[in-house]
């Protein structure tokens, strides 16, 4: 059989979710050609990997660039695909004039609130029954112990109100558009009931919040199913939507920095077969919460994990392969 058979001959993924949720994959303008076939395929759902971000999309005061995300959007809508915006307000990736006035010294919480409040507002307008949800406040827990807010640029400036805000300034600009909070380590115990803590109190005060991403950046030791049943669990709790919104299944735990595979061994590739497969039975018993699973990339051949945490690192993910032929965890995945 030549690969064009075999690629045609099995199933969608999204078809075999569509009773489930939406499968969506991270893109980027490479990506979109070389994995067009498979996108168009396979999954109902785009996000941008980066050319909605803060940087690209205001790198300068007031000069905006929407060409690529634009060209996204377009190539969404051709394809009958829905786009999760990502990201609106977040500590990295954001332009440094952001805080700063033209003397260099740091701006105040009246003017960093403005020019929040302006990008949120230009950003959703244009993309206004386009882009369906966004993720509004991407990584704003701390990883460290006891503290709940990570600080940052925003804390500082803004203060931890600064979250508030951004929901509140999303909300206005498009009224329509699901409101998500987005972060890592989200099935984390301790990560998770700040999570938690945190959304909780944006309720009690009516903040618009429509969900919460789990980013899950996974691998295939770590986390445990009933760490991610539980997480699951306590989001729903709270009687919002959910989203897997970065899903990669890295072949490495995070401690493991060996740089001498060329490829995966066999046993890396079958405890992610057996990973995958659990965790979308896991998925598919939330499903009456869970409304869309995105992967962080589509298949081996691109994945940001080449680059992290060890730099020039080949990583392999993803459900299909460098050639984007399925692998096992693709069959295990559609057969249930
Ligand atoms: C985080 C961000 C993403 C992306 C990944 C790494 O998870 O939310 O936008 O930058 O890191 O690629």
């Amino acid at each position: 059989m030549t690969r064009n058979v075999r690629e045609n001959n099995i199933p969608s993924l999204h078809e075999v979710y569509q009773e489930n949720f939406k499968i969506g994959a991270a893109v980027n303008p490479k990506t979109l050609q070389m994995q067009r076939d498979l996108l168009k395929k396979h999954f109902n759902s785009i996000t941008a990997e980066n050319e909605m971000k803060f940087e690209e999309l205001q790198p300068l005061e007031g000069k905006f660039k929407f060409d690529v995300a634009d060209q996204m959007v377009d190539f969404a809508q051709a394809n009958g695909m829905q786009v999760r915006g990502h990201a609106l307000v977040w500590h990295n990736q954001t332009p440094e004039w952001m805080f700063l006035n033209d003397d260099g010294t740091t701006v105040d919480r009246e003017l960093l609130l403005e020019r929040m409040k302006s990008h949120i507002t230009t950003v959703m307008q244009r993309y206004k029954g386009k882009i369906f949800c966004w993720d509004v406040v991407n990584e704003a827990v701390s990883d460290d112990g006891e503290e709940i807010l990570r600080k940052s640029r925003w804390t500082e400036i803004i203060g931890e109100d600064f979250i508030e805000y951004a929901f509140r300034f999303a909300h206005e600009a498009d009224p329509e558009a699901l409101l998500f909070y987005n972060d890592y380590n989200e099935s984390d115990p301790i990560k998770r009931d700040k999570i938690y803590k945190l959304v909780t109190a944006l309720l009690e005060k009516d903040v618009p919040i429509h969900g919460i991403g789990l980013q899950a950046h996974w691998n295939i030791k770590q986390p445990s199913y009933e760490n991610v049943k539980e997480a699951l669990e306590k989001y729903a709790s709270l009687g919002l939507r959910i989203h897997l919104t970065e899903l990669d299944m890295s072949v490495f735990e995070f401690s493991d920095r060996r740089t001498d595979l060329t490829e995966p061994t066999e046993e890396m590739l079958s405890l992610q077969a057996k990973r995958y497969d659990k965790f979308f039975d896991i998925l598919r018993e939330y499903s009456n919460v869970i409304d869309s699973v995105t992967f962080w990339g589509a298949a081996d051949d691109y994945t940001w994990l080449s680059g992290f945490p060890v730099r020039g690192r080949k990583n392999w993910p993803f459900v299909f392969d460098e050639t984007h032929l399925p692998k096992e965890s693709f069959w295990k995945i559609i057969d249930f």
